[in-house]
């Protein structure tokens, strides 16, 4: 049978630029990384997913890929890279990283020979289109904001992005494209990836026709806003990509694995198959609410098939306004975000956790004359951007910068950023750290026995409690205390004011707990 080591596999995500520096340019990097696995090993994660790190001008950070073969200069180099990899297996910690198929850099020798002349092969690698007369080719717009497609200067073409200008769209219905993604997914796995995320997956193809998508009237504002159902992405061609990446990744020992940047339950249903991705993520941004996360834990559980895959939970991620912020802020956000780590990660199935996530760090305010983000500033500020989530992590207390670097980061770190670093918190025993790492510890020891099913439990009101073999979970969403009438033994509590009393186990609002019961595995 093949090994499914990432099966239930605790996955941390790592924001190479915001990480760690270890040249104190103020940008994070590859060897910054590997100086931190210890740190990595300790937190008990089982593997890293890499944000993109290749040769790129970082209009997205990243995302805008120069050259697919190679490391960016400001993060080191395909040596860095070979080290990493050799000093993550030999703490047994596994390596995901970024794959962009969708889109690539416009200063990738590719767009830029497609660039030199109408008549250049490279067109067809994109999607040039003659315009409507001064018109863009179709009303589509770019997730940044504006048209998906942008002019070239005096001729009657436009190109594509449904990102910014400068992450022009490829022609997936080009050989060309699968070829050469072929060979760049085997490049990293001969060099020790252990598999990739997959950015905006479902997107590769677009519908051949380029329509107009229909308008209709906002059921509210009557203003005219796309109509749902028409698809103008996730076609039928994109399963044939991945049935043929899975192909390769199984020819590897031990197996490497596909993560597609997925998040609606109806479409991962519709990838995460034996033969297509393994995982997909079940992103859990529903308001604090009990009924609400019950129904989105249950759509996600339903989206996968047990014998395939499972889900993979997480709150946050580098596009997204960090999950203390959103689950209330400050004090009472922290203690709704321990609670509902230790709710997710009870359950079966893989947890991807968001560099910081382990300190408790709150979006950060960054100053709009620091902004760095496309959506930012190709919104003219009508969205603050994603900054907030990606200002570097603090890692000692009374350092400058938050200990992260001795140059002025990339991001400002915010006045008192230091308060929640690394080194105060791994000395006190109630941090957030602390409780991550003991989690995960218990997770570990508990692994063998935890069955792939669990059982939503009877819960007074505002509570959820489940089983899962040995191990039943509960949690306050409420505002009062409550008292769970519930034999086992008290595992660990996300604050210490879950204990048990007398009679039961007394959980404050906003609280979190892992019992350990004498039911078998697999009831
Ligand atoms: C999704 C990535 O997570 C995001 O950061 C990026 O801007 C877009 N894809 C475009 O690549």
């Amino acid at each position: 049978m093949r090994s499914s080591w990432w099966r239930n596999a605790v996955f941390y995500q790592v924001y190479v630029r915001s990480f760690a520096d270890s040249n104190n340019d103020g940008v994070g990097d590859l060897p910054g990384i590997t100086s931190r696995l210890d740190y990595l090993r300790s937190l008990g994660v089982d593997g890293l997913w890499l944000t993109p790190f290749y040769p790129s001008p970082q209009k997205d950070h990243g995302y805008d890929v120069a050259d697919y073969y190679g490391v960016n200069p400001e993060y080191g180099t395909l040596d860095d890279f070979a080290r990493l990899v050799e000093e993550a297996h030999r703490r047994g910690i596994k390596l995901l990283i970024d794959i962009v198929p969708n889109h690539t850099s416009s200063r990738h020798p590719w767009f830029e020979a497609a660039l030199s002349g109408g008549d250049d092969p490279h067109r067809t690698r994109y999607y040039f289109v003659p315009g409507r007369d001064d018109a863009p080719p179709n009303n589509w717009q770019s997730a940044f904001g504006g048209p998906a497609w942008t002019r070239l200067d005096g001729a009657p073409e436009w190109y594509m992005h449904l990102f910014a200008p400068e992450q022009p769209d490829l022609n997936w219905w080009n050989p060309a494209v699968p070829a050469e993604f072929r060979k760049i997914i085997t490049y990293w796995l001969d060099r020790g990836a252990d598999g990739f995320r997959i950015d905006v997956a479902v997107s590769l193809h677009k519908r051949r026709d380029l329509a107009d998508r229909p308008l209709v009237p906002h059921r509210t504002t009557g203003l005219p806003t796309t109509a749902p159902g028409f698809e103008i992405i996730d076609q039928p061609e994109v399963h044939d990509v991945y049935r043929d990446w899975r192909h390769i990744t199984g020819t590897y020992e031990p197996e490497r694995v596909l993560v597609g940047e997925i998040f609606d339950p109806g479409r991962q249903s519709r990838y995460i198959k034996q033969d297509e991705l393994h995982m997909a993520f079940a992103m859990m941004d529903r308001r604090w609410d009990a009924s609400a996360w019950k129904q989105a834990i249950d759509v996600y559980r339903h989206a996968v098939s047990r014998s395939t895959s499972l889900p993979s939970w997480t709150q946050s991620n580098h596009d997204v306004i960090r999950h203390v912020t959103r689950l209330g802020g400050d004090g009472l956000g922290r203690e709704r975000a321990k609670a509902s780590a230790l709710l997710l990660l009870g359950l079966p199935g893989q947890y991807f956790i968001y560099q910081g996530e382990e300190l408790g760090l709150e979006e950060a305010f960054v100053p709009p004359e620091r902004r760095e983000d496309p959506l930012y500033i190709h919104t003219n500020g009508r969205h603050q951007g994603r900054d907030g989530c990606r200002v570097p992590m603090p890692w000692r207390q009374h350092e400058p910068n938050a200990g992260f670097s001795t140059a002025p980061p990339w991001l400002p770190t915010p006045a008192a950023w230091d308060r929640n670093a690394v080194d105060v918190q791994a000395r006190s025993t109630t941090s957030v750290l602390s409780l991550y790492r003991r989690v995960l510890e218990i997770r570990r020891g508990l692994a063998r026995r935890l069955p792939a099913r669990m059982d939503w439990a009877a819960a007074p009101k505002d509570c959820l409690m489940y089983h899962r073999g040995p191990l039943s979970v509960a949690c306050n969403f409420g505002h009062r205390p409550l008292e769970l009438d519930q034999p086992g033994r008290l595992l660990i509590g996300s604050t210490p004011g879950v204990r048990r009393s007398a009679t039961g186990l007394l959980m404050p609002p906003n609280s979190a707990a892992w019992l350990e019961t004498r039911r078998s595995a697999g009831s």
